[in-house]
């Protein structure tokens, strides 16, 4: 129950459900969507990305324990990663994972069964303390800075990952995936600046050999899933060959509070 005396769902499958009434207008991931993903992932291609951002994450925990909210978790992916490669560090890490998706969540729950996972909107305020989070991961998720400045500690980190101007160029078209705008990471920085300034930027190029069921779950997987038609896609990519080479394009940018600096 909530100080407005909202009751939630714990529901069976090992989350709780956040949102009241009808919720949030925005789009979920559908649960079409959510296999695409959990089947590319599975496949390992973007695990050169897991790795790099359990890289820069983990040193960020202090030493004795920590507290890490992954906002947009989707199934968990990046997170399990995270907590697999923390094991081996001495911190002891508290996570929580938050996305709007009940499809999501579901398979995030199975996979991170150790992690507080959360049916919640980014958007409305996080059901998550002020001053409490050491780290906040966003992967390709929605931000909301206000609310990730509120929740973490001073000197906590906000660890952002977004794909950069040329990501997956080579089938962008043929799939109907949306490309990526000139200026977006300007634009991010920008959104962030008035709680937030860069400390590291880190790029990751991943070249990638994809099969053409492949490359249909990495295009039904994203935004792009919420418009594409699976017929539609199907036809498209019926011209491809066995396998398309293309490059995944990524940045990994570490933000600090501004003006509480560790
Ligand atoms: C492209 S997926 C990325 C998921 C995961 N971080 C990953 O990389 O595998 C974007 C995620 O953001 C979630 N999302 C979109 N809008 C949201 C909102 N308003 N509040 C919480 N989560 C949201 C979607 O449901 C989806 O799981």
């Amino acid at each position: 129950m909530c100080a407005s005396g909202h009751s939630f769902d714990a529901a069976k499958q090992g989350y709780f459900n956040l949102l009241v009434g009808k919720g949030t207008s925005f789009e979920a991931d559908t649960a079409e969507m959510v296999a695409a993903r959990v089947r590319f992932l599975e496949s390992g291609h973007y695990r050169p990305l897991a790795d790099a951002v359990a890289a820069a994450v983990v040193p960020l925990f202090p030493a004795e324990a920590a507290t890490l909210l992954d906002s947009g978790t989707g199934t968990g992916h990046y997170l399990r990663v995270l907590l697999d490669t923390a094991g081996a560090a001495p911190a002891r890490v508290t996570a929580i994972g938050l996305d709007i998706s009940k499809f999501a969540m579901r398979r995030a729950a199975r996979l991170n069964p150790e992690v507080t996972n959360l049916v919640c909107d980014v958007w409305q305020p996080l059901p998550v303390g002020d001053d409490s989070v050491d780290v906040v991961t966003v992967i390709f998720a929605p931000r909301n800075p206000s609310e990730f400045a509120r929740v973490l500690r001073p000197g906590g980190r906000l660890v952002v990952v977004t794909p950069r101007a040329g990501h997956l160029a080579a089938i962008a078209e043929q799939t109907g995936m949306l490309g990526i705008e000139a200026g977006k990471d300007d634009r991010l920085i920008d959104a962030m600046s008035a709680q937030f300034r860069v400390e590291t930027v880190r790029d990751l190029d991943v070249p990638l050999t994809l099969a053409p069921r492949e490359v249909a779950d990495l295009a039904y997987m994203g935004p792009a899933g919420h418009h594409l038609d699976r017929d539609e896609l199907a036809a498209r990519l019926a011209g491809l060959t066995s396998s398309s080479a293309v490059e995944a394009r990524f940045r990994i940018t570490v933000f600090c509070l501004a003006g509480r600096p560790r």
